[in-house]
């Protein structure tokens, strides 16, 4: 990275401070913890407040659907009595077609109410088209920085469909090729203009998500007369994951199980040139999942406000052709044709609901648009002009890059648990990495490890004993 950018990196915080509008170090206590609730807090918006926001914005409020048809499917092959009943809760019906209008609209309301001329985010995917729609609602202006190409210059289909959809919205759309100057180039677009930074990762966004989680626990009650006893929630940066168990317990459902689902692209680097245009999904797959759990503050804010190990239950994977076979027969089987990120979800939850009773209730959450690059079809087009080899089979010889085995038959389908402990353990590698030299971790540090990590204090000082051991 050139001198230029090494400056703008130096200016990092005093940038992000102005163009977010607050200061995050009002919530450091030690080197390793900070107050995540004072943080979550500090914007002052009550759920009610968000709903309303959400309301005027012609945000949320999507429907939650029975999926009879793949829970008989799923109940044909499951052991007697069991085959939980799925639901979906439809956030393709959002505005700009996707949940990701629920963390623009309360960023979009604060940088109005803040009197910022204009907003920019970093993001290739439904994020920008959702900040787009809601910067045009509010009269703002909207600068959307993408990583869009490979050195090729070929485009992801998925990321050029959200380039047209941001510039039909009114934005300007900076795309760039793969590599690291993004978030220096999305700071420097930041210091030229004054406009506010509309991060995916701040305490505004993620209270937009809330509403979801307390969304399906009121509709759920409508519909069965209590919460759902699952929801699967498609992860990547963390967000989604954090923001619907949230709003799952602020709804009072603290019984429910919050499962993140991602697609597995184990053996793929993000950052990679030759690999960019390798994979089908361009988000909730492992690739973010798991680096994002494992250190959610590698955000471009100092603080992640989404902390998905905090509230994962359970974290599983499944395979690119599982979320392809799901996509069909979703639209095939329900008439619902839904874009790809939420069937990963999905393809998760047949596996799941395979092996829970009957009487059990799983909301897949969420789905999103398709069209255009979103479709399975011109994904799986351009798979094949990348060389990867898409063939029927067993998922199981899906390998990442090479091939997309797509199931034959839908028993086929499996949720493959990632180790929990295992992830908890590099968190906390992570947490002492990025500390000073020889920092010795308080008892705040560890009460706060163990709440992030969704962990006792005893496991965290055994991990802790461990590493240093
Ligand atoms: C439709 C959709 N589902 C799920 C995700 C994953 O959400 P998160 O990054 O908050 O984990 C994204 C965002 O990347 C998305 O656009």
């Amino acid at each position: 990275m050139g001198g230029r950018s090494q400056e703008v990196l130096a200016r990092r915080g005093e940038i992000m401070r102005r163009a977010l509008g607050f200061d995050y170090a009002a919530f450091e206590r030690t080197p390793i913890a900070f107050d995540y609730e004072g943080l979550m807090a500090s914007h002052g918006l009550s759920l009610d407040d968000v709903r309303a926001i959400q309301r005027a914005a012609g945000v949320g409020g999507t429907p939650l659907i029975e999926l009879r048809n793949l829970t008989d499917l799923v109940r044909s092959y499951a052991e007697p009595g069991y085959g939980a009943r799925i639901f979906v809760k439809d956030e393709a019906a959002n505005l700009a077609g996707s949940f990701k209008d629920r963390r623009a609209s309360v960023s979009i309301h604060v940088a109005r109410e803040r009197g910022y001329e204009g907003v920019i985010a970093a993001t290739s995917g439904n994020y920008g088209a959702a900040v787009a729609s809601q910067a045009a609602r509010a009269g703002l202006k909207c600068i959307i920085v993408q990583e869009a190409f490979d050195s090729r210059h070929v485009g992801q289909p998925e990321i050029i469909e959200k380039s047209r959809l941001c510039e039909a919205f009114g934005a300007e759309v900076v795309q760039l090729t793969v590599g690291p100057e993004l978030f220096v180039v999305m700071l420097e677009l930041l210091e030229e203009t004054g406009y506010f930074a509309a991060s995916l990762y701040s305490p505004f966004g993620v209270a937009g998500i809330e509403t979801l989680g307390y969304e399906i626990a009121e509709q759920m009650r409508g519909l069965t007369g209590a919460p759902p006893t699952h929801v699967v929630v498609t992860h990547a940066g963390g967000g989604n994951t954090t923001g619907t168990a949230r709003g799952l317990r602020k709804a009072g459902a603290h019984e429910t199980q919050v499962i993140s689902a991602s697609v597995d692209l184990t053996g793929l680097h993000m950052a990679s040139d030759t690999d960019f245009n390798r994979k089908s999904f361009t988000t909730g797959h492992t690739g973010f999942g798991v680096p994002f759990a494992t250190w959610p503050d590698r955000a471009d804010v100092p603080r992640n406000a989404a902390r998905a190990l905090r509230y994962m239950d359970r974290y599983v994977t499944v395979s690119q052709g599982e979320v392809f076979y799901a996509t069909e027969a979703l639209a095939k089987l329900e008439g619902l044709e839904r874009g790809p990120s939420g069937n990963t979800a999905l393809a998760a939850a047949l596996a799941i609901a395979r092996d829970l009773p009957r009487d059990a209730t799983v909301v897949v959450q969420e789905t999103e648009y398709t069209g255009a690059g979103k479709h399975h079809w011109s994904q799986l087009a351009f798979a094949r002009e990348n060389g990867i080899e898409v063939r029927a089979g067993d998922p199981a010889d899906n390998v990442p890059g090479k091939s997309i085995v797509i199931p034959e038959r839908p028993e086929q389908i499996r949720a493959r648990d990632v180790d929990l402990d295992r992830l908890r353990r590099s968190y906390v590698r992570n947490a002492l990495e990025h500390a000073p030299a020889g920092y010795e971790p308080t008892a705040e540090d560890v009460a706060f490890l163990a709440e992030d990590a969704h962990t006792t204090p005893e496991a965290v000082e055994r991990i802790v004993a461990e590493l240093r051991g």
